[in-house]
């Protein structure tokens, strides 16, 4: 540590000073970079990330610093991500704008800015290195990104296709030299791109396109061509009922002497997802007629799938519980929600949990065909399950004879987490105070990561109310609110866990009466529940003053309740009994 070695693989370079170089750390560390095909890949370690305010930039061969920001990104074949656990990812095209290539080895430097504050004040820049091999191409590679669609020809190969020419209302090719001088003096080795939209077309020079929004360049050996997905001559078009953005395109270039064009025409689904209860379907048709443009036979070679941009070999897709189906119409690729590969994630909407699976499949085919060669046909895809309301299970255990509420709540992710109980309006208590007060709570773990509660309380504990339902059954209640936290959001819902318990244990007053000469006596022995009866004489109630006023005596010695009338009190009724004497 502390070194500057040229030779370390990342640079954590300058501390509110860009280009002071103080200390080097390995890339694992802060940043895991990967070659998957002809995309790199840079997953940012979110300890390490966390919190921070990120933005990258490519970093020419000159050393000079290129923001990616949204439309620079889709330009030049950039994809960033992040997801709710502020995991960062970025994907870059090795056939992006500042990569150093020979077609074979791929080299591109991007750089890291994290900063603690949203000015971008105090910074800390990583430079990070990528450097992959791909190869041999396939003559033509089309590659559906989240942010753009990427196609490269193989230059000179294929030739012109015959039904493309018929396809466009220009002229013969041999005319477009004499018609446009300048393709043969321009700097560019790209003369001009020309667009193809239904009846009409539009030509830009590369400089146009770029600033229309499209990366246009060329390799050792082939034309590339990005678009984002709204480019102005994207159109959208239906195959099979699934919708494709499309961009038709010919591109036409000088080698040596020769003005030549090939088909860059770049088509790729933005759906084709179905849902239901249980599976994510997805949909890719086969024949998308504009990449088929002129040809003739096509023969099918081979479909590949793959998650997070991991190809799965049959037995994992299998052993997944995925099934890949391939016919001559379709791709179909079945994954059911929930398999190994993607994730759950909980958010809060009204106050109510809802669940969602987020999975990224992508799918490589392959056809050939008698025009172009083999295309490579690459498609990456995020997938989010609509939300759905996850019903929260409360399940009552109680067994009354062991004088304690037991009830389990759930399910919940892993992302859930309780953390108060709000009882009779008091509270919300964090869990160690609820514990002390008798709410006592405990995780149930589930083996698919999933997790309920099992909440405790004592008959008698605060916010237990207990009430008299006839014939010796005292009914115990408590509705404890749960307030639960899902992470990292930090957004809250409440779960109500109304419990009720029956019990056979009420003691009812019994009531003894008596006189004498002077007095009437009433003695009633208290039960356990009438804590809430009160002694009325006539209509009125029989305080201690109304009691003393009336000339009663009333006593509580709280076992037992004693009153006392004398014959000539208020409310002393007098009632002639007949007896009759046999
Ligand atoms: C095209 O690629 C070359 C070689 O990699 C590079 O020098 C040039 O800057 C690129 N042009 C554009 C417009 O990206
Ligand atoms: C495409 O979207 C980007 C980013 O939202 C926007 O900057 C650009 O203007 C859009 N282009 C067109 C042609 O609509
Ligand atoms: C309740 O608990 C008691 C004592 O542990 C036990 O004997 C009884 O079977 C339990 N009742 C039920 C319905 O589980
Ligand atoms: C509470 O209910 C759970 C779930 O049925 C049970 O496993 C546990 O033994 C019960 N505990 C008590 C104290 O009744
Ligand atoms: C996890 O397992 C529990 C218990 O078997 C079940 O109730 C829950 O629905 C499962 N969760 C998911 C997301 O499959
Ligand atoms: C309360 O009064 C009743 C009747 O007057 C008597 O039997 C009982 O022992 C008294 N209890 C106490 C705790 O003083």
């Amino acid at each position: 540590m502390g070194s500057c070695s040229p030779a370390a693989r990342l640079l954590l370079l300058g501390f509110l000073a860009p280009g002071v170089c103080f200390q080097f750390v390995p890339v694992t560390d802060q940043v895991n970079v990967q070659c998957l095909g002809s995309l790199a890949r840079l997953r940012l370690s979110s300890a390490y990330f966390q919190n921070k305010y990120i933005s990258f930039a490519a970093i020419d061969q000159f050393g000079r610093p290129w923001p990616i920001d949204e439309v620079q990104s889709a330009k030049c074949g950039y994809t960033i991500s992040q997801d709710v656990w502020g995991n960062i990812e970025l994907r870059a095209s090795l056939l992006g704008c500042y990569t150093l290539m020979d077609d074979q080895h791929f080299t591109l430097n991007i750089q890291i800015t994290a900063a603690t504050d949203p000015g971008m004040q105090h910074t800390v820049v990583l430079n990070v290195p990528v450097s992959c091999s791909y190869g041999p191409w396939q003559p033509r590679e089309i590659v559906c990104e989240a942010n753009y669609m990427e196609v490269s020809v193989r230059r000179n190969v294929p030739p012109i296709p015959d039904g493309f020419l018929q396809d466009q209302p220009a002229g013969p090719p041999e005319d477009w030299a004499a018609a446009f001088p300048e393709a043969v003096a321009g700097a560019s080795s790209i003369w001009q791109i020309v667009f193809h939209m239904d009846a009409r077309r539009k030509a830009m020079r590369v400089e146009e396109a770029h600033a229309a929004g499209y990366g246009v360049n060329t390799t050792d050996t082939r034309i590339v061509l990005r678009a984002p997905y709204n480019a102005t001559e994207a159109q959208k078009v239906e195959v099979n009922g699934i919708p494709f953005s499309s961009v038709r395109s010919s591109t036409y270039y000088k080698q040596r002497w020769m003005l030549l064009m090939v088909d860059t025409a770049v088509t790729c689904p933005i759906d084709g997802v179905y849902y239901s209860k249980e599976t994510i379907t997805w949909t890719i048709p086969k024949s998308i007629p504009p990449l088929l443009v002129g040809a003739g036979i096509v023969k099918e070679l081979k479909v590949d799938m793959g998650v997070n941009l991991d190809k799965l070999s049959t037995q994992d897709i299998r052993s997944w519980g995925y099934s890949l189906a391939s016919d001559k119409d379709a791709i179909v690729l079945k994954m059911p929600i929930g398999a190994p590969g993607g994730n759950y994630k909980t958010y809060v909407i009204d106050g109510k949990p809802m669940i969602t699976y987020k999975i990224a499949p992508y799918v490589e085919h392959l056809w050939e065909d008698d025009k172009r060669g083999i295309t490579k046909h690459t498609i990456l895809k995020d997938i989010s399950t609509p939300l759905q309301l996850v019903p929260v299970i409360v399940t009552d255990y109680t067994n009354a004879s062991l004088q304690l509420f037991n009830a389990t709540v759930g399910t919940f992710l892993p992302d859930v987490v309780l953390v108060s109980i709000t009882v009779d309006a008091s509270g919300p208590w964090p869990l160690p105070e609820a514990e002390k007060k008798g709410y006592k709570i405990y995780e149930a773990k589930y083996s698919n990561g999933s997790r309920g509660y099992v909440v405790q309380v004592p008959f008698d504990a605060p916010g237990v109310g207990r009430e008299y339902v006839p014939d010796n059954i005292r009914s115990y209640t408590t509705n404890p609110i749960l307030g639960f936290s899902v992470i990292p959001q930090g957004d809250t819902f409440d779960v109500p866990v109304p419990l009720t318990a029956l019990v056979q244990d009420a003691v009812l007053p019994q009531a003894e009466g008596f006189c004498d000469d002077e007095a009437l006596y009433l003695v009633v022995k208290r039960g356990n529940v009438d804590q809430d009866w009160l002694p009325f004489a006539g209509d009125d109630l029989l305080t201690r003053e109304k009691a003393q006023a009336l000339g009663y005596t009333l006593l509580d010695n709280g076992t037992h309740l004693a009153l006392r009338v004398p014959r000539q009190a208020a409310h002393v009724r007098y009632e002639i009994a007949w007896l009759m004497a046999q």
